[in-house]
């Protein structure tokens, strides 16, 4: 479900709103009187004005009483405002109408994080809902509506990501590509065939749910550069015959979540005016155990010709990606190529819940996007490609292994970034690890319980910021 609460911008705040959030420095809304003058009201709670502070005062209201949120904003940059911003929503769930007063900055990064807090997603039960109606007073509208764009977007990916694999098979998240209104195109499993998606089909043999490729298209007029996204879109991920074990594989519906993040941006793009043509793939399967399933030792050939051993089919990801990217190689000329996916346990051993991994074979592209990711707070590390671990996937029968037997060199992660840069040809790419960002463990800040969205943000700061 798309965020619920809605966002209206006023000049000024009416001074008799039920809730009404102020920063600190009061002053600057002299028509709101308090009980107590602002600074010793702070003095008295012993407030730091750290961001994500609130002290709540109740004022009188007619007859009733309503409350003014004395809000911190800590050094007022946009990590603060964030802070800042996602707490008042926090605070003010379960009530119809909250009123925000904007410190100065940046009033997108205010709205798009008050909105990602106010985020839920419920199949039926209980629990508090978000704020209804969030008016943001003194902001610049622009500004307000392209948070609320790219909140709107990362809520998108968020609930597909979120939806129970019992819904979204592959051909489902070929309906959702499709409902962003742009031109879709959808192999189904002859086509998949006929075109030599090999690593696809292997990957998906073993559902009775049948796999996908989808390609979005975005071409606005006058174009100069041309970039493809690619998504890994395993709709759950059982390990297949290499079986996971119960508690790794309770979360594996969130084995799409880069493929949701495609599907969100390639639909935000238009809105958002971005000038780049882009290209999204979802190389979507349902990686299960059967009858049908590929086994291990089973050797595939991928798009355009390269055969491999798969030594583990709990390394799948790599196998849908690997199609898509050399299809984009082959046949879409594209100036840069970036992947996002959950590829790997080890990147949240090595970097957490906090902060994604980039690998690239190329500086710039791969400094762009760490630049985007920390305006945009989808914060990147860059990863190295080890040349020396690239033996890790030698097979003695073909081309390549999946997946390092033994694990004799370690860096899974690193491993499998080197084994989807064979298949990009010799074009600038990016990979983005997000299998330690793609869910969260906690309801705090800008962040809910369960799927992130992780990736939206920066892609679109990269396709359409400044
Ligand atoms: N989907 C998993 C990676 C994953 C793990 C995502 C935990 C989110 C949370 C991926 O397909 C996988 O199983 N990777 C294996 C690779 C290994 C078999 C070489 C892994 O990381 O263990
Ligand atoms: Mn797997
Ligand atoms: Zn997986």
């Amino acid at each position: 479900m798309p965020i619920q609460t809605t966002v209206s911008v006023l000049p000024e705040a009416p001074a008799d709103a039920a809730l009404l959030a102020l920063p600190y420095d009061a002053e600057l809304n002299p028509k709101v009187e308090l009980p107590v003058p602002v600074a010793a009201l702070l003095a008295h709670y012993e407030a730091k004005g750290e961001a994500g502070e609130i002290v709540e005062v109740p004022v009188t209201r007619g007859d009733a009483v309503g409350r003014v949120l004395l809000y911190g904003v800590g050094d007022g940059s946009p990590r603060a405002l964030r802070k800042a911003a996602a707490g008042l929503t926090r605070r003010a769930r379960g009530k119809q109408e909250l009123t925000v007063v904007l410190p100065p900055g940046d009033a997108a990064v205010f709205a798009e994080a008050a909105l990602l807090a106010a985020y839920t997603f419920k199949i039926g039960g209980q629990g508090t809902p978000p704020v209804a109606a969030l008016t943001l007073a003194g902001a610049d509208e622009p500004a307000v509506r392209r948070g609320e764009a790219v909140a709107q977007a990362v809520a998108l990916a968020r609930d597909l990501t979120n939806t129970p694999s019992s819904t979204k098979n592959p051909a489902w998240l070929a309906e959702q590509a499709a409902a962003t209104g742009l031109e879709a195109k959808v192999w189904e499993e002859d086509a998949l065939r006929a075109d030599g998606f090999g690593g696809i089909l292997a990957v998906g043999q073993g559902s009775v749910h049948p796999p996908r490729l989808i390609q979005l298209s975005y071409t606005p007029e006058g174009a100069e550069r041309h970039v493809v996204l690619v998504g890994k879109g395993i709709t759950f991920d059982s390990g297949g015959l290499s079986l996971k074990p119960t508690d790794n594989m309770k979360t594996q519906k969130t084995d799409m979540a880069g493929g949701a993040v495609v599907i969100a941006v390639m639909g935000a793009l238009a809105a958002m005016g971005s000038r780049v043509r882009v290209t999204g793939l979802i190389a979507a399967a349902e990686n299960m155990p059967s009858g049908t399933a590929q086994r291990p030792g089973d050797v595939i050939t991928h798009y355009g010709g390269t055969t491999v051993e798969v030594t583990n089919t709990d390394a799948e990801g790599r196998l849908v990606l690997a199609d898509a990217l050399a299809y984009a190689d082959a046949v879409l000329d594209p100036d840069a190529m970036v992947d996002i996916a959950t590829l790997t346990g080890a990147i949240s051993v090595a970097l957490g819940r906090s902060i994604g991994a980039v690998y690239s074979s190329a500086d710039e592209l791969a400094d762009e996007l760490v630049e985007a990711g920390a305006r945009s707070d989808d914060r990147l590390w860059r990863m190295p490609l080890i040349e020396d671990y690239r033996p890790a996937l030698d097979s003695p029968i073909a081309d390549m292994q999946n997946a390092d037997v033994g694990g004799r060199y370690g860096a899974g992660s690193i491993t499998a970034a080197l084994f989807l840069r064979e298949f990009t040809g010799k074009r600038p790419w990016a990979h983005l690890d997000i299998a330690g960002v793609g869910r969260s463990t906690v309801d705090e800040g800008t962040l809910t319980k369960g799927a992130t969205g992780f990736g939206v943000r920066v892609l679109l700061d990269w396709l359409t910021g400044s």
